[in-house]
């Protein structure tokens, strides 16, 4: 039997990362060009049940069972056998790989998960539907992020720009014109459920100030999916840049960071601003297709570690 394959895209947040958490409106895109894979394998020769994972970007390759009982695969798995009642598996083996850089604001762990569920589940003859890839890999968000507002798993399961209010039906967000974004990454890793606690530690103690933070996040989300709508590209530069300063007032940026946002800006950007849950990660740059490069080699100059240059649609 030859081997089910899943794929599922890396993210980007345009707008509104962290005040998501606390119902505001984000706006997220898929990035296509980094990916998760999953491949899932018969073992004729193993015995009933038994499952390997084999994932050596993160150095895994041992029996499902030798994981910690509360890692991400074990609970994978028993979500996806529990969704399709099946009470015993095959023996078969889970190959993971990913070009999608760990903890860097890009969706690593939304796209492995949403990339195995597919693959498991087309392989046990029940291939879930988008609805259920995305409430699984939801569940299993909460063990990367704490307590995720759900955004990253959403615009990975459904590959398309999303206009994102916790809780709320999944809205399409429509883009009138194209645009180009560069991608910088400082190299630093940063797991998202470090930065997304220290924030609801400081929300806890400043309430008031951190309500209105994300307020403020929130309308620059709003208006930024008009500017999107009505194809007026040009205005987005400004309102990243805001973005980037809320975020920066809501200690989620990074002095890494701070340099690629100033260096994208010199080299021409119209904007720029950080990406997913910061303190190190990924930033963004709004820029002109044809200045796409310059801004890339700026950025590298200025320490990023890597440039992905996207166009956003
Ligand atoms: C992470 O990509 C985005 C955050 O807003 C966390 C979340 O929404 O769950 C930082």
């Amino acid at each position: 039997m030859p081997a089910i394959s899943a794929y599922a895209p890396g993210k980007i947040i345009l707008f509104g990362e962290h005040a998501v958490v606390y119902g505001r409106p984000a706006l997220a895109v898929p990035v296509l060009q980094v990916k998760a894979r999953a491949a899932v394998l018969a073992n004729v020769r193993g015995p009933a049940g038994q499952v390997r994972i084999e994932a050596p970007d993160i150095q895994i390759n041992c029996g499902l069972h030798d994981l910690p009982s509360d890692h991400p695969f074990q609970t994978l798995v028993f979500m996806v056998c529990e969704a399709l009642s099946i009470q015993s598996l095959p023996a078969l083996t889970i190959r993971l790989s990913s070009t999608i850089p760990t903890a860097s604001g890009l969706g690593s762990g939304a796209a492995i998960s949403v990339a195995f569920i597919r693959a498991l589940s087309a392989f046990l003859g029940h291939p879930l539907s988008d609805e259920q890839v995305n409430a699984l890999a939801y569940e299993t968000e909460r063990y990367y992020h704490g307590s995720p507002s759900g955004i990253d798993n959403t615009v990975i399961t459904y590959a398309m720009p999303v206009y994102f209010v916790r809780g709320q039906p999944i809205e399409r967000l429509k883009i009138a014109r194209p645009f180009t974004v560069v991608i910088g990454d400082t190299g630093i890793k940063s797991p998202t459920i470090e930065a997304v606690s220290d924030v609801r530690r400081c929300w806890q103690s400043e309430t008031a100030h951190f309500e209105s933070l994300f307020d403020q996040v929130g309308q620059i989300a709003l208006a930024a999916r008009q500017t999107l709508e009505n194809g007026e590209t040009a205005a987005l530069g400004p309102l990243m840049l805001k973005n980037h300063e809320l975020l920066c007032e809501i200690g989620v940026s990074a002095p890494a960071l701070d340099a690629l946002v100033q260096a994208a800006v010199a080299a021409g950007a119209q904007g720029a601003k950080l990406c997913g849950g910061g303190r190190g990660g990924n930033m963004i740059a709004l820029v002109a297709p044809e200045n796409a490069e310059k801004v890339a080699q700026a950025l590298q100059q200025a320490g990023a570690v890597r440039t992905i240059i996207t166009e956003v649609k």
